[in-house]
């Protein structure tokens, strides 16, 4: 199976358009330790023809036009992009789908309540129904899709996306709203869970001895947008763990056994997209990997 990161950067992307912070203007002034990032996304194949993607970012047409891969083989109009996997209804998540207009034929999976809430938005009818089938992608039960590999979705814990939030502290619930995705082919088992509120005990269960884990990197330190007076919210507010701390995901992963953890969906304010810090190298201590845009894992 071949997995290429088209995006590594949470949403906003990195250099995000509004910050002046460090690590936005050294990625905006080409610094070699600080490489711009696109917003989180997949591309998926069992058998380097046809692909999966795995969320559609805001980013999605300058991906495309970035991974050769997905370019058109034939004829005047065609994809090698057979469908597209949802993990979620956040704008970082789903916008890329307006991308994917012009008639062209794929199938798109979620769960039932992240279609609910592309129903519940009109815009997503430019994706022709004609053309695109919707797909409800039950949870824990194993889809087999085009190229040879097996898409499984599983509930973790989340929230809503940020634009539907009616109050100050929506809950953090396990419903289907938020899920990872495993990636299954020819015996081999990734996983890709851009958002995660918390580590729970079936979600460690089902991550013990994965080939790679492509995990929530959203912030380093829970308080970092508080402290860096960039927003009142912490990282366990917005449903995501952070790196670090007795709750962070590198403590929740110390004996779990997982060949390859890989931090994705990274926000603009983590230290960790600047090479050159002391977050970096405790994580890469720590035995993970930064994900960047390009990176290609082979299984
Ligand atoms: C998140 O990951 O928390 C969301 O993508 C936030 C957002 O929609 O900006
Ligand atoms: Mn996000």
């Amino acid at each position: 199976m071949r997995i290429a990161v088209l995006g590594a950067a949470a949403g906003g992307g990195f250099p995000q358009w509004n910050s002046n912070g460090r690590g936005c203007n050294r990625a905006r002034a080409g610094d070699p330790q600080v490489r711009p990032r696109t917003q989180a996304g997949l591309a998926v194949s069992g058998d380097g023809d046809a692909w999966i993607l795995i969320n559609a970012s805001p980013d999605l047409r300058q991906q495309i036009g970035q991974s050769a891969f997905l370019h058109p083989r034939d004829g005047l109009r065609s994809t090698p992009i057979a469908a597209v996997v949802l993990t979620g209804g956040d704008v970082d998540a789903i916008a890329g789908l307006l991308t994917l207009r012009e008639r062209q034929a794929f199938d798109l999976f979620a769960t039932k309540a992240v279609h609910d809430i592309l129903a519940a938005n009109p815009v997503f009818e430019v994706l022709n129904r004609q053309f695109v089938q919707r797909r409800q992608a039950e949870l824990d039960r194993p889809m087999a899709l085009p190229g040879g590999l097996a898409i499984e979705l599983f509930a973790v814990p989340g929230k809503t996306p940020l634009y539907m939030e009616t109050d100050d502290a929506p809950p953090i619930v396990v419903d289907g709203t938020t899920v990872g995705a495993a990636i299954v082919a020819a015996g081999r088992r990734a996983y890709f869970i851009p958002g995660c509120a918390a580590m729970t005990p079936a979600l460690a269960r089902r991550l013990e001895g994965a080939d790679v884990v492509l995990f929530d990197g959203t912030l380093y330190a829970d308080d970092e947008m508080v402290a860096g007076g960039l927003s009142p919210k912490t990282g366990r507010r917005m449903g995501h763990m952070s790196m670090s701390g007795p709750d962070g995901s590198m403590a929740a992963f110390e004996g779990l056994d997982v060949r390859r953890r890989i931090f994705v969906h990274i926000n603009n304010s983590n230290p960790v997209l600047m090479e050159d810090s002391a977050e970096h190298a405790r994580v890469v201590a720590a035995g993970w990997e930064v994900a960047h845009d390009g990176m290609e894992i082979i299984l």
